[in-house]
């Protein structure tokens, strides 16, 4: 099950001391359910200030999000998050860590069934055999790898990814981005991805949006076609190649640099 997000006019400052500070200027975007959406652009452009908003965990000055068409008017535990900072609870195992979502949620599972759910998904991602050690047990990547399983364990609808794998070393990281596919094939969520990296938008995603320096805007939207079962061997392909190169120029425009040629 997935639930399209819309952004429709989107625009939102923060109230600091020194006044406003417009972070999001009249964003509009669609996505429609099932779709995996990448967003990537300057540092402090306003990136997670999306995700909070399509979170319900605060509320655009002025445009609407919505989830399946409905305004969202707070936090909603149809929407999955997972961070670069696993923050997983160091007095609970990994199943248990797992499992806590199902135990917040009313899911109508019984512990049996909370507990299966938990094993298929840590399974899924390479954890058997895991579920009985604390977090700080487990690796860098071992450790996301669960957090993961904790965002989707309760099915939500959409799941949003503030950096997840940035954390990461390169080879990890390349073995998660595998496993967010596998998770993908399995599960059918709608998919938010905030992330700093070309590679990772570019293999993951159907659709990055560039956003502009802060207040951000959606500078361009490039469409990713390059099928659904692709592989990390496809990322040298000239098609890869050529949409990483599209990118990297319009992160250059959004950081005020002019890039060597016109953006293509
Ligand atoms: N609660 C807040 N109050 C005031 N200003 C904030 C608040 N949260 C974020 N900001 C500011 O809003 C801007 C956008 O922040 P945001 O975290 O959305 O950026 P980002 O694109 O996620 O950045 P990064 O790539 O570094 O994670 C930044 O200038 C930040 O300092
Ligand atoms: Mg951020």
């Amino acid at each position: 099950m997935s639930l399209p997000i819309s952004l429709d006019h989107v625009t939102h400052a923060y109230r600091t001391q020194a006044g406003p500070l417009p972070v999001l200027d009249d964003l509009t975007l669609d996505m429609p359910e099932g779709s995996f959406t990448a967003v990537v652009g300057p540092s402090g452009c306003g990136k997670s200030t999306l995700t909070r908003l399509v979170a319900g965990l605060m509320k655009p000055d002025q445009g609407v999000v919505k989830l399946g068409g409905k305004p969202v008017t707070g936090p909603r535990s149809t929407v999955g998050m997972a961070f670069q900072n696993p923050v997983l609870l160091e007095w609970r195992n990994i199943l248990q860590n797992v499992m806590l979502p199902l135990e917040i949620v009313s899911t109508g599972m019984n512990k049996t069934q909370r507990e299966d759910r938990a094993r298929e998904l840590l399974a899924l991602v390479g954890l058997e055999g895991f579920e009985d050690k604390r977090p700080s047990e487990l690796s860098g990547g071992m450790r996301q790898r669960a957090s993961l399983c904790r965002s989707i364990v309760h099915r939500p609808e959409v799941l949003i990814l503030d950096e997840p794998f940035g954390a990461l070393d390169a080879f990890t990281r390349e073995d998660l981005w595998q496993t967010m596919h596998e998770l993908r094939r399995a599960e059918r969520f709608t998919c938010v991805l905030i992330t700093h990296d070309l590679r990772e938008s570019v293999f993951l995603s159907d659709h990055t949006v560039v956003f502009s320096a802060r207040p951000a805007r959606a500078q361009r939207v490039v469409e990713i076609d390059m099928g659904e079962n692709r592989t990390l061997d496809d990322l040298y392909a000239p098609r890869a190649v050529e949409l990483l190169a599209i990118l990297r120029k319009e992160i250059q425009i959004a950081q005020g640099r002019e890039p060597a040629e016109a953006a293509l």
